[in-house]
């Protein structure tokens, strides 16, 4: 088999990687990532934007299949100038990416074909209607419609710290500073914990991989600027410490009815990796947003522990004949080294060393290899991934690889570590038991009091989706 390949950060590394069991990888890339290019029987530098360049890159290697690594190329529908040249693509269409690059659309959507799981929201097209939003939902996300690299949701109490400001945000929007969309979501903030969910989709299947939690705030302690994503871990039940059985069921429910809408409503079906960014609330997981591609750190994650081969499962996708992919029951924690003042005042260009530590996987990102040693970009550099039974383990497992670094980096010591795991269980045990104390308080009602229509039938239909 020959795969093609495009993008070159550490997702794409680990896919590489994955592909290279079975395939002839092929990779087209921005920069030069020394671990593709060592994978890679062929690769080619080029403008990731530039959908004619893939694609004569693609008539040159003749892949059975091109994957996509990040959303940039498939939200400029290099699926669909791919398709009409003849090639197999693993990844959405223009039309179909849009669940990624406008927010908008996919709230309106799931809205439009009853999909639950969205929360409170109102897309706005004017000021005046964001101003409304603003003042009816009060405890508010506003959120850029159009892709903006992970950084167009701002929140109340956080990086907006009045409605004002939030007005303000939503009105920089609309005006297109921020992002290329003119519209702008108006959200209510919900408290819980965020998970994702990546998901293998052929167009009818979804089968989903195991669950994995991302770390976007740079510091310790979930402190600092929003960053891509500082590292993640996973756990060897494919759950998160925090995450029930049920919790799953619910948000791959809610995954598949989207899924299902896709085809509903524009006779397309979806092909590729499908990623759910979830909140687990105390009265379940909602969509926080959806992405059209694997997460990254979260690819590696689920990558490196699936047993049956990637090029396998392209094909299904491509073919429509996904049925089931399995996991080893390993725990995975990955962990990015980035440059010093990452994200918003990074040194840029400058050197670093990695001498790789046995048993630890390496998977470089923003480093551009030249011919006197590897110099970082301004973004993530190089993610380590421990595997091993426990979180714990794989966790000490990562942490011993960043001793093989030097250079002007950091990264996040509390990633996968039993008290930052610790914290977040906890905190999902208080979210829960408050909503159970109000959930007995309603119960609680003299039930000469209640009539039949106002038993708790409808709040079943919402729960079990
Ligand atoms: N984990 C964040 C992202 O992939 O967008």
């Amino acid at each position: 088999m020959r795969a093609l390949l495009v993008g070159n950060g550490a997702r794409e590394h680990s896919i590489a990687e994955a592909l290279a069991r079975d395939s002839d990888v092929y990779a087209f890339m921005k920069a030069k990532n020394p671990g593709i290019a060592r994978i890679a029987k062929e690769h080619t530098l080029g403008d990731l934007n530039d959908n004619s360049a893939i694609a004569s890159f693609a008539e040159e290697v003749n892949p059975d299949f091109v994957i996509v690594g990040p959303e940039n190329p498939l939200a400029n529908g290099v699926t669909d100038v791919l398709e009409e040249k003849g090639f197999k693509v693993v990844g959405p269409d223009k039309q179909l990416a849009k669940l990624e690059s406008d927010k908008s659309f996919t709230r309106e959507f799931m809205k439009r074909q009853n999909v639950f799981g969205a929360p409170d929201f109102q897309v706005c097209r004017s000021y005046d209607e964001a101003v409304d939003a603003i003042d009816r939902i009060q405890n508010v996300v506003v959120k850029a419609a159009g892709l903006v690299g992970g950084k167009g949701v701002k929140v109340l109490g956080d990086q907006l710290k009045s409605l004002d400001e939030a007005k303000a945000y939503a009105k920089d929007v609309l005006d297109c500073k921020i992002g290329p969309i003119p519209r702008v979501v108006i959200e209510e903030k919900l408290e819980g914990e965020e998970f994702s969910l990546q998901a293998f989709v052929d167009g009818k299947h979804v089968i989903p991989m195991p669950l994995a939690q991302d770390h976007k705030r740079a510091y310790d302690d979930d402190k600092g600027p929003m960053t891509g994503g500082m590292g993640s871990y996973s756990d060897s039940d494919h759950l998160l410490p925090f995450v029930t059985e049920e919790d799953r069921a619910k948000a791959l429910r809610i995954m598949q009815e989207t899924v299902e809408a896709l085809y509903k409503e524009t006779w397309k079906y979806y092909k590729g990796v499908l990623y759910g960014g979830f909140m687990l609330t105390a009265d379940g997981p909602r969509l926080l947003e959806y992405n059209v591609r694997f997460g990254d750190p979260e690819a590696m994650n689920v990558l490196p522990i699936m047993e049956n081969p990637l090029t396998e499962v392209c094909q299904q996708i491509v073919d429509g004949t996904l049925t089931s992919v399995d996991f080893q029951e390993k725990a995975t924690v990955c962990k990015y080294v980035v440059p010093k003042g990452y994200p918003t005042s990074p040194v840029g260009g400058a050197k670093i060393e990695v001498t790789p530590v046995e048993g630890v996987r390496t998977y470089y990102s923003s480093v551009d290899e030249r011919e006197d040693g590897l110099y970082m970009t301004s973004s993530r550099a190089v993610a380590f991934l421990g595997i091993a039974d426990m979180i714990e383990e794989a966790e000490k497992q990562a942490r011993r690889a960043l001793s093989g670094v030097s250079g002007p980096v950091f990264y996040r010591d509390d990633i996968g570590t039993r008290e930052l795991i610790q914290k977040r269980i906890e905190h999902m045990q208080k979210l829960r038991s408050a909503g159970t104390a109000a959930q007995q308080a309603t119960d609680s009602t003299p039930s000469e009091t209640k009539s039949v229509s106002q038993q708790p039938t409808s709040k079943i239909n919402t729960e079990e989706l």
